[in-house]
């Protein structure tokens, strides 16, 4: 059976847990982002020198970093007025990224076809409304523009995942169960629990 949880609900989350998830980030985000998403996002942008690029869920904002100091005029938008807060905290001045808390489901403060380029980095599945969202994606997209976004697999995070451990605690293997539930589950992080969701095909 397909679930859902609010947007508000599943942003309060992300709010509380937003000091913790930026410890873990450096100026290249966390290993996993340093390691493989960063590379395949800049190899699919090209050149993004000049060009208007909005950075959809930005979270603590490393890759609006990054994006500005590739040349880009960088929009930055979140709805964890948290996660903006550091986000903001952590850009030194002469870096202008224009940060913007709001919902990427409705994004109606940011004009049509106002950019050339825009890149959602581990936000998707954390919707409530995920089509809501594409349409806004296309709406503010110039002509000729691009939409890079990347989710979670369902071979590494689905509800009810994790290591199998013999009674000392030793790793034996990563359960993936339930890879074809489609809908919104609670992961754990820390001491917090966010909402993702399984979107289905
Ligand atoms: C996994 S984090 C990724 C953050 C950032 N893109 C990165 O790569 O580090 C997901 C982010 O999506 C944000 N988010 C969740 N729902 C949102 C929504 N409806 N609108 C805007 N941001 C949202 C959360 O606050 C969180 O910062």
């Amino acid at each position: 059976m397909k679930q859902n949880v609010g947007t508000e609900e599943a942003i309060k989350r992300w709010d509380s847990f937003a000091d913790t998830y930026s410890k873990k980030h450096t100026e290249q985000g966390d290993l996993h982002k340093e390691v493989f998403l960063n590379p395949t996002l800049f190899s699919l942008m090209g050149n993004i020198k000049n060009k208007k690029v909005l950075d959809a869920g930005c979270g603590e904002g490393y890759l609006s970093r990054m994006f500005t100091k590739s040349g880009a005029n960088v929009t930055a938008v979140d709805y964890s007025p948290r996660m903006i807060e550091i986000a903001k905290e952590r850009t030194s001045h002469d870096l202008l990224i224009d940060y913007k808390q709001g919902n990427c489901e409705e994004l109606n403060t940011l004009e049509d076809k106002s950019f050339n380029l825009i890149v959602s980095n581990m936000v998707i599945q954390d919707l409530a409304n995920y089509e809501k969202a594409f349409q806004e994606m296309y709406r503010l997209l110039a002509d000729g523009g691009s939409f890079i976004f990347s989710i979670l697999h369902p071979c590494f995070v689905t509800p009810e995942c994790g290591w199998e451990r013999t009674d000392n605690g030793e790793k034996l293997h990563w359960n993936v169960d339930k890879y074809f539930y489609e809908g919104a589950y609670e992961q754990s992080l820390g001491d917090k629990k966010i909402y993702c969701s399984s979107i289905e095909h």
